[in-house]
């Protein structure tokens, strides 16, 4: 069957898209509009046409795999568009859905757009690292003004069909289950009109700009969009729409797309659009696995991390029972979950009625058994081994058949906990990150004996709380913070050469991450690990330690803290660095930029590299996901594995080579040194 239908509703021609998941608009769905268009402006009978697509969604945008290939004849989107606005008759968008990309740039050709209000509709293509690529940056402000049009083509976030309708995107909101009706009774309500809105031609909303506006918005959203080139592009392109007729608007679009298509920065984002999604395939688990049930959730622990999770499951309409060893502990978690939820409704983003709806599905307790009818629950106390194997041996007694038993540890060995009960198959580690209600990376750590159905209803479960899922096999540390501590083994010896950690900090933040390896562990805390007994005076951190500078949380630790947390490079830790580094004999007058980030990079990239050998990560897309979303790896640089191959995997090793006098426990990766003979990428 055709992927474009047409169907008569008395005068009006409806056209039908049916070209699964997503309605992408390939080229058959290209050709077929174009068809169409031609077969109602060909026959008289024809009054006015809707445009719907059949199964979950209106057009979703361009077909992303068509990217980067050779172009076909098949006519391009810009002539779709063209056809539909020139159309003599009315052209109504039926929305359901998303209308998202190349999909709203068609419902913006059309004269009219309905929509149920369940929709939503976006430019979503900065985040593919690009911008909308047919008209979209010139007929979107035409139609909802600039400043609505800006957070819609810089950020990618797609709108609600409401908001849509409160700015003029959406002409009117139709029934949830009568949207081709209702579309139809719309286009004959505008068959007599003696004219139609013209997207491209308008000039109401954008006459009168103030110029300034688009400095104000670079301005106030500078550090979000610090890195990435197509957001500044969309900002550039909307002021065009504002400075020009639509005829010369539309080709300087154009030469504003052209270039990111071809640059590293899509290809990167694009690489990662389909890592995600492949991210939720795991090899020998087939897809019609059989889910389990997840009605009721359990956590242990109220802490820093208990609470987070806590919060994820009763945020999705969850029920959670929070477990406790004392009252306080559990009194501070319940105080902590009801703060962050407020702190929320505060900034408008969630109503006082859904905080305590939140608040109504969550159980205190002090009692283990109370976890006795859960489905899945979830350990999150102390990081020590004999702890959680006293926990889960009590779990094995107390959990109902089949309940999923989860870890959150960071670094242990899942095996060893799943063998302190008699159901090693219904043991997992669901590592979330912190904090846990906020990071959207969940580490999947698949145990020797995890079930096939405990795996899928995790993956499933994940999506549910608006979590990307990665799955990893056990070793220390599993992939995401084992990869971490091949970095974090750079720190002594940076110490040791008098570097100091505003300048190693610098060096990752200029490359993108949010924060450097010394923000990060003031962060967590210098203490994590520590003790007053095997504390060593040759280790800086150690020393902080001793000295009670444990991080932001004590007001000082490799920096100065302010009341309000703003950061200072501190004298005292300076002095303690550089006298380190005269004692250690190392210290050098110079180590550029481009040598501390081989050190912290290249060991991360060999280390994965070992995890992928191993088999620990299923794929090396797999860890692009994993530290873009756990970790903060500036994505436009595609994930640690995409960015090794846009440097050359030759220039890694041999970078390797060269400081290997700085890890005295380095191995080189077979895996890598196999790719660069044979000139692969891990793409
Ligand atoms: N092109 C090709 N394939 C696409 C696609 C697209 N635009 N959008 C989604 N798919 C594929 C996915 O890869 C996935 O394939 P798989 O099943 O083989 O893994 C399948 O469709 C289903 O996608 P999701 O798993 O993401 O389904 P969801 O229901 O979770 O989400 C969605 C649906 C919100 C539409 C989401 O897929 C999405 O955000 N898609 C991308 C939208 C986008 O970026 N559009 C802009 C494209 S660029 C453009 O239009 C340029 C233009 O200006 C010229
Ligand atoms: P935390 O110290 O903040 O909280 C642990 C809580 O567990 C405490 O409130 C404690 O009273 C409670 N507890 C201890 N034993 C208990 C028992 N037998 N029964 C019931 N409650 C008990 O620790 P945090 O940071 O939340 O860490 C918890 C786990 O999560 C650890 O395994 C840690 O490695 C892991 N993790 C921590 C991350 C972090 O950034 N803090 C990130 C990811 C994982």
């Amino acid at each position: 069957m055709s992927v474009i239908t047409t169907h008569r509703q008395g005068e009006v021609l409806v056209v039908v898209s049916n070209n699964p998941p997503v309605n992408a608009l390939g080229a058959a769905v290209r050709d077929g509009l174009v068809a169409a268009m031609q077969e109602a402006s060909g026959d008289d009978s024809v009054k006015a046409v809707v445009i719907r697509a059949d199964g979950r969604t209106f057009f979703a945008g361009a077909d992303i795999t068509e990217f980067g290939k050779p172009k076909t004849d098949s006519v391009d989107l810009n002539t779709v568009i063209n056809t539909i606005e020139a159309s003599a008759k009315p052209v109504v968008a039926a929305i359901h859905g998303t209308a998202l990309g190349g999909g709203l740039e068609v419902a913006l050709g059309c004269h009219y757009r309905v929509a149920v209000p369940s929709a939503k509709l976006g430019l979503p293509e900065v985040k593919l690292g690009l911008i909308p690529g047919a008209g979209g940056t010139q007929r979107l402000p035409r139609v909802v003004g600039v400043e609505a049009a800006l957070p819609m083509v810089t950020s990618g976030d797609p709108i609600p069909a409401k908001l849509g309708a409160s700015i003029g995107l959406v002409d009117a909101l139709v029934g949830e289950d009568s949207l081709e009706a209702d579309a139809v009774e719309f286009a004959r309500s505008v068959i007599g009109n003696a004219s139609h809105p013209v997207s491209s031609a308008r000039t109401d909303k954008i006459a009168g700009t103030d110029p300034g506006v688009f400095d104000a918005f670079r301005k106030a959203n500078a550090r979000k969009l610090k890195g990435f080139e197509a957001p500044e592009a969309a900002i550039q392109a909307v002021e065009i729409a504002t400075k020009h007729p639509f005829a010369q608007g539309l080709p300087m679009e154009r030469a504003l797309f052209e270039p990111l298509m071809a640059g590293t920065q899509s290809a990167a984002l694009r690489h990662l659009f389909f890592a995600e999604r492949a991210a939720n395939k795991i090899d020998d688990v087939p897809a019609d696995t059989p889910i389990l049930p997840i009605a009721k959730v359990g956590v242990i622990g109220a802490g820093t991390m208990g609470g987070g999770i806590t919060m994820n499951f009763l945020s999705a309409g969850i029920p959670v029972t929070m477990v406790e060893r004392e009252q306080a502990p559990l009194d501070r978690g319940v105080a902590t979950i009801r703060k962050n939820y407020e702190n929320t409704a505060a900034k408008g983003r969630l109503t006082g009625e859904q905080v305590e709806k939140a608040m109504s599905l969550l159980t205190p307790s002090l009692n283990l058994e109370d976890l006795a009818d859960c489905d899945l629950v979830i350990e999150a106390v102390f990081e020590l081994m004999e702890i959680k194997k006293d926990v889960f041996g009590k779990l094995d007694k107390i959990c109902k058949p089949g309940a999923i038993l989860a870890t959150n540890t960071s670094y242990l060995n899942v095996n060893e906990i799943a063998a302190s009960t008699s159901r090693p198959e219904s043991v997992i580690g669901l590592h979330f990150f912190s904090p846990a209600n906020v990071m959207r990376m969940l580490e999947i750590v698949r145990g020797a004996k995890t079930g096939a159905s405990v795996l899928a209803t995790s993956m499933k479960l994940a999506k549910t709380i608006g979590k990307v899922a990665v799955v990893a096999g056990v070793c220390h540390g599993f992939i995401g913070n084992r990869i971490l501590m091949a970095r974090q083994q750079q720190g002594d010896a940076f110490f040791e050469e008098g570097l100091l950690p505003e300048q190693v900090d610098k060096v990752l933040t200029d490359f993108g991450f949010p924060m450097g390896p010394f923000q990060m562990a003031d962060l967590a805390g210098l203490d994590i690990g520590w003790t007053k007994e095997t504390s060593d005076p040759s280790k800086v951190k150690d020393v902080l330690c001793e000295r009670g500078r444990l991080g932001q949380k004590t007001g000082a630790g490799f920096y100065d803290y302010a009341a309000d947390r703003t950061r200072t490079p501190s004298d005292e830790v300076n002095a303690l660095i550089l006298d380190l580094a005269d004692k250690s004999g190392k210290r050098r007058d110079h180590v550029s930029d481009e040598e501390i980030l081989e050190r912290l990079l290249y060991p991360m990239i060999n280390e994965a590299a070992l995890i992928l050998e191993e088999g620990i990560a299923q794929r090396a897309s797999d860890i692009d996901v994993m530290y873009v979303h756990g970790y903060g790896w500036p994505s436009y640089t595609g994930g640690p594995m995409f960015w090794a191959g846009t440097q050359g995997l030759d220039k890694i090793v041999a970078g390797l080579e060269k400081h290997a006098d700085k890890w005295p426990d380095l191995k080189i990766s077979k895996l890598l040194k196999d790719k660069v003979a044979k000139g692969e990428t891990f793409a």
